[in-house]
C-alpha cells in the first residue's frame, strides 16, 4: 500500500505525459491522409522560409544518404606524385611594403549597386574566374561552376526571376528588422544592374561531383571551399578596377539553375553583377572595424 502511494504520482506523470504526447502527434499537420493533403497545400502556399532551403551544405547527407552504389569510394589517383615547391620569398620590408599595398587596395573595395554598361574585356573575365578557380578545397575537390551571362535577353530573364523572389523576400520572408537593417544600404528588389552589367557571374556550389561513369563523389566542404574561391574572385575583380555587389538571391536558385540548365547537383551560392562603376555611383558611407575589433592576440 505504501509502494502505491509512492508510486501513484510518478505513474500519474508518467500518464499525463504519455496523453500528451498522443494529444500532440494528433494535432501535428500531415498526420492523417486528409492532414497531409491540407498540409501540403498549405506549406506550397503560405510557407516563406526566411532560410534559403536550397542552401544547405549537405556535404553528410549527400554521402550518407540515397543508395551506396551510386557513390565512388575513394579517388582512383593514390599515387599522386609530389613535387617541390619553393615560392617567391620577399626581404622584410617588401614584405611589409606589400601587405600595407594590397590592404589599401582591398580596403577600397566595396559594394557597388550602379553599375556602367560600358563593355569589359572578355579576357579578364576569364582571368579572374581561373583566379578564383585557385582556391582551396575540401580534398581538392573544386565544387565550383562560375556562370558567366552576357547575353542581355538572359540578363533580363535573371532580373525577372530575382525580382520577382526578392519582392516576396522584402514584403514577406526577411522580416521587419532585416529590412530595417538594409534600408540604410539603401537595397530594395529593383535590380536594374542585372540588366545593366555587362556581365553576370553566378556562381554555383557542386554539393557531390559526378565523374563520368556516372558516380557521384563526394565534395567535402563544398560551400566553404566556394565561398573562400568567391572571397578571392572579389580580390581579382578590386584588383582590375571591376565592381560588384556580392548579392545571394533568396530562394532563386531552382529557377536560375533550370534557366542557365545547370545539373541539380549545383546550387547557386551568389550572383555578382560585373562591370565599371557607374559615372554617378554613390555607396553608404560605412565605417570598418579596427585591428583591435577584429583580431585577438594571444
Ligand atoms: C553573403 C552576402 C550577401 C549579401 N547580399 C546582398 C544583397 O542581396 N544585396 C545587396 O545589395 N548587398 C548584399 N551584400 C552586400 C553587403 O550589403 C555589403 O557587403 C555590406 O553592406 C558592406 O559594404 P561593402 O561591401 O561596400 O564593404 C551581401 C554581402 C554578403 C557578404
Amino acid at each position: 500500500m505504501a509502494l502505491l502511494s509512492v508510486l501513484t504520482p510518478a505513474l500519474a506523470l508518467v500518464l499525463c505525459m504519455v496523453v500528451g504526447f498522443l494529444f500532440l502527434k494528433s494535432r501535428a499537420p500531415g498526420t492523417s491522409p486528409q492532414g497531409a493533403g491540407q498540409a501540403k497545400a498549405a506549406s506550397e502556399k503560405e510557407f516563406r522560409p526566411w532560410v534559403d532551403q536550397d542552401l544547405q551544405d549537405d556535404t553528410e547527407i549527400t554521402t550518407g544518404g540515397g543508395d551506396k552504389d551510386e557513390w565512388v569510394e575513394s579517388d582512383d589517383e593514390k599515387d599522386l606524385a609530389h613535387v617541390p615547391y619553393s615560392p617567391q620569398r620577399y626581404p622584410e620590408e617588401t614584405m611589409l611594403q606589400r601587405s600595407k599595398d594590397f590592404y589599401s587596395l582591398m580596403n577600397q573595395r566595396r559594394s557597388v549597386r550602379f553599375i556602367s554598361p560600358e563593355p569589359v574585356p572578355r579576357e579578364v573575365i576569364d582571368n579572374v574566374i581561373l583566379t578564383a578557380g585557385t582556391a582551396p578545397s575540401g580534398a581538392h575537390t573544386e565544387p565550383w561552376t562560375f556562370v558567366v551571362v552576357s547575353d542581355p535577353e538572359t540578363k533580363h530573364q535573371i532580373r525577372l526571376i530575382v525580382e520577382e523572389e526578392e519582392e516576396v523576400n522584402y514584403r514577406q520572408r526577411m522580416g521587419d528588422k532585416w529590412v530595417h537593417d538594409l534600408a540604410r544600404l539603401r537595397t530594395n528588389w529593383i535590380k536594374e544592374y542585372l540588366d545593366v552589367a555587362p556581365y553576370l557571374i553566378l556562381v554555383f556550389k557542386q554539393v557531390h561531383g559526378i565523374l563520368p561513369n556516372g558516380k557521384k563523389k563526394t565534395h567535402y566542404y563544398n560551400e566553404i571551399s566556394v565561398s573562400i574561391s568567391c572571397g578571392i574572385l572579389l580580390a581579382a575583380l578590386q584588383n582590375v578596377g571591376l565592381v560588384t555587389v556580392t548579392s545571394t538571391p533568396l530562394n532563386c536558385g531552382p529557377q536560375l539553375r533550370l534557366l542557365l540548365k545547370r545539373p541539380t547537383n549545383e546550387k547557386l551560392l551568389m550572383l555578382l553583377p560585373v562591370g565599371y562603376p557607374a559615372a554617378d555611383a554613390t555607396v553608404p558611407d560605412l565605417k570598418r572595424k579596427h585591428l583591435d575589433g577584429i583580431m585577438v592576440a594571444i
